[in-house]
């Protein structure tokens, strides 16, 4: 079977002038340069791919917006270096600080109150009084952000409400023609995006499940739809998809898990770990093959398991 995934932006019938460059010195000098001239650009992260740009500048974050068809009311993580850098843009109580000490740099991002005088461009946060701040564990990543030398707003780099990229031919697919830049760094490790937990007044609260598990004795669950990302649809494929199938009906691509073998499997072993790491690349093959609906195993257990499983409910969700 052909893969239904190839590698320059001509080959995938996306235009000539979004450049592929695979990570290293000569694609990072590039993307510095396009990010501190004001433009978006697409960089591997630990979690799916960003799409990167100058968070102190309006106009950059209006490209992302752009690009992405994002709704403008949806706020975007801002990636930072380390700690330090951190603290600059955001107040930091205890809990929050111990989190980011134990997790930093990786996939949690800590939503916190925004600092006086951060510099951050108001369309970055969408107005609101706080501020999503991750330290990613990515060499790309982190080389961009030490060479910039500033905070750089980065979501998903895929048009909005459709599924995140874990792989470069992912973002071209959806992002192809809108972007100058993506640099190449292969398939992502983690797969789905970051833990969100709030910090903002007393306690924490989980606003996204992720690949960091946080125990729920640290973590109260969220009453309200407090992140907007957290709406009803969202990381859709664009077909229909059944939930926890056992086996295929109606000409379904069905996408196994351990014992459900399927026309592909998330994991044979049943490793939710690696299961995570192939969700999204799967549900984007799926949605290129000619069958017409999707339908996908049960992914049982905690942790990970049950932050695929809320993706899933989310990719199942009818469209608005
Ligand atoms: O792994 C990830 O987090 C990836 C990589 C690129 O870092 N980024 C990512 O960003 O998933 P995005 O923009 O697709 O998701 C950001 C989520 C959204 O659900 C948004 O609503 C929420 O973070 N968010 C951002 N700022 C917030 C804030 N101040 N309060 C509550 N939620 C916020
Ligand atoms: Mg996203």
């Amino acid at each position: 079977m052909m893969k239904p995934w190839g590698y320059s932006g001509q080959a995938m019938g996306g235009p000539a002038d979004t450049h592929v460059m695979p990570m290293g010195d000569e694609a990072i000098a590039e993307a510095v340069r396009l990010v501190l001239a004001g433009e978006p650009v697409a960089v591997p992260t630990e979690t799916v791919y960003g799409l990167a740009a100058d968070a102190t500048n309006p106009k950059a974050v209006a490209r992302i917006y752009a690009a992405k068809g994002r709704p403008a009311f949806n706020p975007l993580i801002v990636h930072v270096a380390d700690l330090a850098g951190a603290e600059r843009v955001g107040r930091f109580n205890d809990q929050a600080r111990s989190l980011a000490e134990k997790h930093w740099p990786g996939p949690l991002t800590l939503v916190v109150p925004l600092r006086d005088g951060s510099g951050i461009a108001s369309i970055v946060t969408a107005g609101l009084p706080t501020i999503a701040l991750r330290v990613p564990a990515h060499p790309v990543m982190q080389s961009l952000l030490r060479a910039c030398g500033r905070p750089l707003a980065a979501p998903s780099a895929n048009a909005s409400g459709l599924i995140s990229p874990t792989r470069a031919s992912h973002v071209l697919a959806s992002l192809g023609g809108r972007i100058p830049l993506v640099i190449d760094g292969g398939a992502t490790q983690r797969g789905i995006e970051s833990t969100i937990v709030a910090a903002t007044d007393g306690g924490l609260r989980l606003l996204r499940r992720g690949p960091i598990e946080v125990k729920a004795s640290e973590v109260a669950n969220p009453t309200a739809i407090e992140a907007p990302g957290q709406l009803v649809s969202h990381y859709a494929p664009t077909k229909p998809l059944r939930l926890d199938a056992t086996a295929a009906e109606d000409s379904e691509y069905l996408i196994g898990f351990g014992p459900v073998a399927g026309d592909v499997s998330l994991s044979e072993q049943g490793d939710p770990v690696e299961a995570a790491a192939r969700l999204f690349d799967l549900l984007h093959q799926a949605d290129a093959a000619p069958n017409p609906r999707i339908a996908i195993a049960p992914v049982p257990g905690g942790g990970i398991a049950a932050a695929i499983r809320d993706r899933l409910k989310r990719a199942a969700a009818p469209r608005k």
